[in-house]
């Protein structure tokens, strides 16, 4: 036990820096959840329309983020291999079974996304954060599409599905990994600031599709 981990109330290590990045985005997370497109996902009466502008919204969230990370991980000198973490070839594989075409108007009209800037270690790790993060509640998503969509990774939910079984593990793989590069104030206040953009970059794509809907 380091002062860098402590027992959660499973008696399991919890990291300290994923505690605090969990509490400084908590506000952030509920927005989310409570986002027009979002906030029923997990109940039957979730239309099929609103699932298919989420994963629109998540193509271009996942685009932009994507060639961050790879730019910022080949600038910098950290051991991390986001290969088996990539997710946007799984929601172009859904948005294929589902006959969607995500650079369509009719989805989408809001103005294409700015790139990111080449992201220093703290900003990275807080931006990975987010997306790692949300693969926990991607879970519990997953398991209500089946349910009450017939939606499986075979045929349209395959980025809801994620790593599957093993998603304990490489959420615990993820939080040793930001234990390790979050070691001072300054990189933990950058990742912090990096998490709560992220969110709120997920935030403007997603009332960008949603406007699109309303229209
Ligand atoms: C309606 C949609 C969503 C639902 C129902 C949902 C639900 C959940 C649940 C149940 C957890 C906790 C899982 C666990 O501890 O095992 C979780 C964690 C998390 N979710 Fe979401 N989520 C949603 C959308 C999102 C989105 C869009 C993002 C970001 C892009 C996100 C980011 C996160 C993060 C970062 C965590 C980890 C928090 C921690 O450190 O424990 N979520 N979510």
């Amino acid at each position: 036990m380091t002062e860098r981990s402590m027992h959660s109330a499973d008696n399991s290590v919890a990291s300290v820096v994923r505690q605090l990045l969990r509490d400084e985005t908590h506000a952030e997370h509920v927005r989310l959840n409570q986002h027009p497109l979002l906030r029923g996902i997990t109940r039957s009466d979730y239309s099929m329309a609103m699932y298919r502008l989420v994963l629109v919204a998540y193509h271009h969230f996942y685009r932009v983020v994507e060639s961050a990370i790879d730019r910022s991980l080949s600038s910098l000198t950290i051991s991390f291999s986001y290969e088996p973490r990539r997710k946007l070839q799984w929601i172009a594989e859904d948005l294929e079974k589902l006959g969607i075409d995500p650079q369509d108007s009719h989805f989408f009209t809001a103005s294409p996304l700015a790139s990111l800037p080449v992201l220093n270690v703290g900003q990275l790790v807080g931006l990975l954060y987010t997306v790692e993060g949300s693969s926990l509640g991607g879970q519990v998503i997953s398991r209500h599409l089946a349910t009450h969509h017939g939606l499986t990774p075979a045929n349209g939910a395959r980025f809801f599905y994620g790593y599957g079984e093993r998603i304990p593990e490489f959420w615990r793989e993820f939080e040793r990994f930001m234990d390790t590069t979050l070691i001072d104030d300054e990189a933990i206040s950058c990742a912090t600031d990096s998490a709560k953009k992220t969110f709120a970059m997920m935030e403007s794509i997603l009332d960008g599709c949603h406007a699109q809907q309303a229209n």
